[in-house]
């Protein structure tokens, strides 16, 4: 297996499987929609950027032709119910057929945990209602499919734990919607290392095998979002205070974010996401099956958000003697 075709390759966690793909010697095609949307991975060494519509069958069968494996990374965190099932749904069953068509037999899908594939419907957001269809799509076509499931990803260009840190540099407490949620979150390099070791695993064709990702610690959100404060050096390494809030305020705070211009930092679908526990369930493989030891999140993240603070180096170093 030499040729690697990747959707979603440009995003987060995209750029770390690139790079992990190149330094093991293959050859990676990533689909963009916007050419400009690939620069920080078009100077890789063995990676041909494809500037396409991955929605349409036509143009993503015919830049499948020639590859081995495909991987893919495309979702949303936001949008409606058609947006949901174009990018989640839609897309995972047209590559199923257009990789049949084009003669690629195996997949790794990345979901998230959470989604059920066994009872769509019972999951508890649209976000996870749609990815659960989705992985259900793609698990029961032809191919071989790998399903990963991480649980939130941390890493130095993450929009989670950065965002809580920079929030922190501004406002003097940090009033939270569902800071009992539960995660586990996992180190973008050990999700990307997961996605090399899947290519590299053999599967039947028409088999289908699901895999956890996950840290080795739970937190609850609170803990996080107080951790990214404190992680970050913020307020003298004490952090903010956290505030959790009830469920009608949370609800109402984030409504409110859904009408800020752009991405919103926190949607009623994230909220509804946070109904279930983002932990492992203990039922499906995980990470150390796959012989990847996961990485403890503190000293990483203590590393990247302290060297994204304002005034870290020579202008930070000064202040400090
Ligand atoms: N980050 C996390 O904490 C986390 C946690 C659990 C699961 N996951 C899963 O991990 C995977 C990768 O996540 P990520 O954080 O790397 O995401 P990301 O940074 O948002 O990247 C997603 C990529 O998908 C493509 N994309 C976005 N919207 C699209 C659309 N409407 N149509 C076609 N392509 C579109 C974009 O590529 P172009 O702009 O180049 O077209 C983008 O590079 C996703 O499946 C996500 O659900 C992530």
């Amino acid at each position: 297996m030499k040729n690697i075709f990747v959707l979603g390759g440009t995003g987060f966690v995209g750029r770390h499987v690139l790079q992990k793909l190149v330094r093991q010697g293959y050859n990676v095609t990533v689909a963009t929609r916007r050419a400009i949307n690939a620069r920080e991975v078009q100077t890789l060494p063995t990676v041909t950027v494809a500037e396409l519509d991955v929605h349409n069958p036509a143009q993503l069968q015919l830049a499948l032709a020639g590859h081995d494996a495909v991987v893919n990374l495309v979702a949303i965190l936001h949008g409606s119910d058609a947006a949901f099932q174009k990018v989640h749904v839609d897309l995972p069953v047209s590559l199923a057929r257009c990789a049949a068509a084009a003669g690629v037999g195996r997949v790794v899908h990345i979901s998230a945990l959470g989604a059920d594939p066994g009872a769509p419907e019972s999951a508890p957001s649209r976000y996870l209602r749609s990815k659960s269809r989705g992985e259900l799509a793609l698990r029961h076509s032809a191919l071989s499919v790998s399903v990963l499931r991480p649980s939130v990803i941390f890493g130095a260009e993450d929009k989670f734990l950065n965002m809580f840190a920079s929030l922190q540099q501004v406002f003097p407490f940090m009033p939270l919607a569902g800071a009992a949620a539960r995660f586990q979150p996992v180190w973008v390099e050990d999700v990307a290392a997961a996605v090399v070791c899947l290519l590299q695993r053999r599967a039947s064709a028409g088999s289908s095998e699901v895999w956890e990702a996950c840290g080795p610690k739970v937190y609850t959100l609170g803990e996080l979002v107080h951790g990214a404060g404190v992680w970050a050096g913020i307020a003298e390494g004490r952090g903010r205070p956290v505030i959790p809030l009830p469920q009608w305020a949370g609800r109402l705070q984030a409504a409110l974010m859904e009408l800020a211009p752009g991405e919103p930092l926190m949607s009623r679908d994230n909220l509804d996401s946070m109904k279930t526990d983002n932990i492992a369930s203990g039922t499906e493989a995980g990470l150390a099956d796959l012989g990847i030891h996961p990485a403890a999140l503190e000293p990483i993240a203590m590393d990247y958000l302290q060297r994204s603070r304002p005034g870290y180096g020579l202008p930070g170093l000064r202040r400090r003697v």
